[in-house]
């Protein structure tokens, strides 16, 4: 028998469906609280149509508006994209700086959308590393956003899950020798505590553009028991349609969190 969403849907019918259709049978359930996007293959996307990898990132910057939009219409609390790794510093030095000052413009230029949405900007990663000026450009969009109260953005910059969990071993080391914490009672409240998304649910839902079947060192404790939805679709692709359809699909499934 086919698989079937909550509403009835054939999973695979779901692909013939389009955004509307698509936005009206996410509304028939609850919508997860956290999305998280893994948003690959702008580089491909470029390459396939004889473009400068750069071209991929300018079209994924639009993709990206696409999926705030999309995720403050249906109602998400949090969307978190992971937007450049610890890892992305070893590509080239050219695209690696056209990719700062992309994100930088982007965040900048979207301020204004941004408010009238009412979507809260935040960024997770090790703000050490990035250039001064593209580090304070971001700061001031996340501070003329704070009191806002819609959708959480999380951008992930310049972060790394192992990053991430060396930085909260050292805290909680420190705590250790400071004699605020015994070893054996370090809890797993403590280490999430001590995570740069301290304050955030852990995601219900990951989603992956480009068809890669990795997590990439993204978010590594939180996805415990997120659930996984990759697409082939290159990300400057990815459009609501894609959001609605990944949501409608997990909205058909069942979390068993290890239990029965
Ligand atoms: C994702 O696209 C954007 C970033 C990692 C910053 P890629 O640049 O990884 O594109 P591909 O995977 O090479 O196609
Ligand atoms: C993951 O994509 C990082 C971001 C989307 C920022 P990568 O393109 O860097 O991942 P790999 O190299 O394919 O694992
Ligand atoms: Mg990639």
């Amino acid at each position: 028998m086919a698989l079937r969403s909550r509403s009835g849907t054939p999973r695979a019918e779901l692909s013939t469906l389009s955004e509307s259709e698509l936005l009206v049978r996410a509304r028939e359930h609850p919508v997860p609280r956290h999305v998280a996007i893994i948003m690959d293959g702008n580089g491909r996307w470029a390459t396939r149509r004889g473009l400068p990898r750069v071209a991929g990132h300018r079209e994924g910057v639009k993709a990206a508006r696409a999926a705030v939009r999309a995720g403050t219409e249906i109602g998400l609390d949090y969307l978190t994209l992971y937007a450049f790794s610890t890892e992305n510093w070893s590509r080239p030095e050219d695209e690696v700086s056209m990719l700062m000052s992309l994100l930088e413009e982007a965040i900048y230029r979207e301020l204004p959308d941004l408010m009238a949405r009412n979507v809260r900007l935040r960024v997770i990663g090790r703000p050490g590393g990035v250039p001064l000026p593209i580090r304070r450009g971001i700061d001031r969009v996340v501070e003329a956003t704070r009191d806002n109260t819609g959708l959480t953005l999380v951008m992930a910059f310049n972060y790394g899950g192992r990053d991430e969990l060396l930085e909260a071993v050292r805290a909680l080391a420190v705590r250790v020798q400071a004699g605020e914490l015994a070893p054996a009672a370090i809890s797993e409240a403590d280490v999430s505590a001590a995570l740069y998304t301290r304050d955030i649910p852990d995601p219900d839902l990951l989603i992956r553009t480009s068809g890669e079947m990795r997590v990439s060192n993204f978010l590594l404790w939180q996805i415990a028991y997120t659930e996984l939805w990759i697409t082939p679709t290159l990300w400057p692709d990815f459009g609501a349609r894609d959001l609605y359809r990944a949501l409608v699909d997990f909205q058909g499934r069942t979390r068993r969190f290890g239990g029965v």
